[in-house]
């Protein structure tokens, strides 16, 4: 299983569950509040590590009480959290989340991971000696995110970068990252690439991008620019929010048995990661990842 070193968001989600999204003006009751951990960053440190990966955080929380459980609760899952850095000038990420129907609408208040900083990185390049792979998102600073790319370059270590929010990605940075995570709206505008097909983005970064696309499962292409398909796995869904994290920490745990071994679990694990409440909820162990896969092939095969 490999060294992980994820450099990202940390939030705290405030869930409220709806019948309905509410329009503008309109005020609904909702019928459950929860507070979930959460953040792009730490969902995938937490994926990656119930799988079986080591996995150190480098992000930045508030001195505070979210900050505190946050913190703590990367650390139960077995996670590095040297570099999880209390900052006492902001508040620790939120992300406020209605759930309606499984799906969700997300508004994040980046406090604390806006503060991350290519300085906070130049302290914490041990760590990225002494990782077998980079994984990022985009919930912490550009500038941050480029200067994690160009610590794992120095490091000889691959950079895997989830796009997400979705952002137009600089040639430089592109040009750094031996894999991008994005789904379709996030591939388009990460390459600048609005009304081309996804289908010929995914072929001109020939082995480079894995494309989510929800209830479908995923895309990918090979070496040669061939496109691949891994269908979805069927569950029940309870809550969405996650299953992209789910999927990349799942995808860069996976990665040394290849592109499609990696994709095929990935796509099981956010399945799992779906059938329960909060972004880490569902996120499967090692062992309930594969007893649902095994389950999977079962069926599959008396069918
Ligand atoms: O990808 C889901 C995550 O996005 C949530 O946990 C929330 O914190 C936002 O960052």
């Amino acid at each position: 299983m490999p060294r992980v070193l994820v450099v990202g968001s940390v939030n705290m989600d405030l869930v409220v569950e709806t019948p309905s999204f509410p329009r503008l003006g309109e005020t609904l009751f909702g019928s459950m509040f929860a507070t979930h951990p959460g953040g792009k960053g730490a969902n995938q440190a937490v994926a990656a590590a119930r799988l079986g990966a080591t996995v150190t955080m480098l992000g930045r929380v508030g001195k505070d009480a979210f900050g505190r459980e946050l913190k703590a609760g990367l650390a139960h899952e077995g996670i590095n959290t040297r570099w999880v850095i209390e900052t006492p000038a902001a508040s620790t990420g939120i992300a406020a989340i209605t759930v309606c129907n499984a799906d969700n609408a997300i508004i994040v208040v980046p406090g604390a991971n806006g503060c991350l900083s290519p300085s906070d990185l130049n302290s914490a390049e041990d760590a990225f000696a002494e990782t077998d792979v980079v994984l990022a998102q985009l919930e912490i600073p550009v500038p941050t995110v480029e200067h994690a790319a160009e610590l794992a370059a120095r490091h000889g270590k691959p950079f895997i970068l989830n796009p997400a929010p979705a952002m137009r990605l600089s040639d430089s940075l592109l040009s750094r990252c031996a894999l991008i995570t994005p789904n379709e709206y996030e591939l388009a505008t990460a390459l600048g690439q609005t009304g081309v097909r996804w289908q010929n983005s995914l072929s001109a970064l020939p082995g480079r991008v894995v494309m989510t696309a929800g209830k479908e499962g995923a895309y990918f292409s090979d070496r040669t620019g061939a496109l691949h398909h891994q269908p979805a796995f069927s569950v029940t869904a309870t809550d969405t929010t996650g299953a992209g994290d789910t999927f990349n920490g799942a995808l860069v745990t996976f990665w040394s048995l290849g592109i499609a071994e990696a994709v095929h679990r990935a796509c099981a694990a956010s399945a799992l990661s779906v059938t329960k409440p909060g972004a880490q909820g569902g996120m499967p162990t090692l062992a309930e990842l594969n007893i649902f896969m095994e389950r999977d092939a079962l069926v599959a095969n008396r069918t």
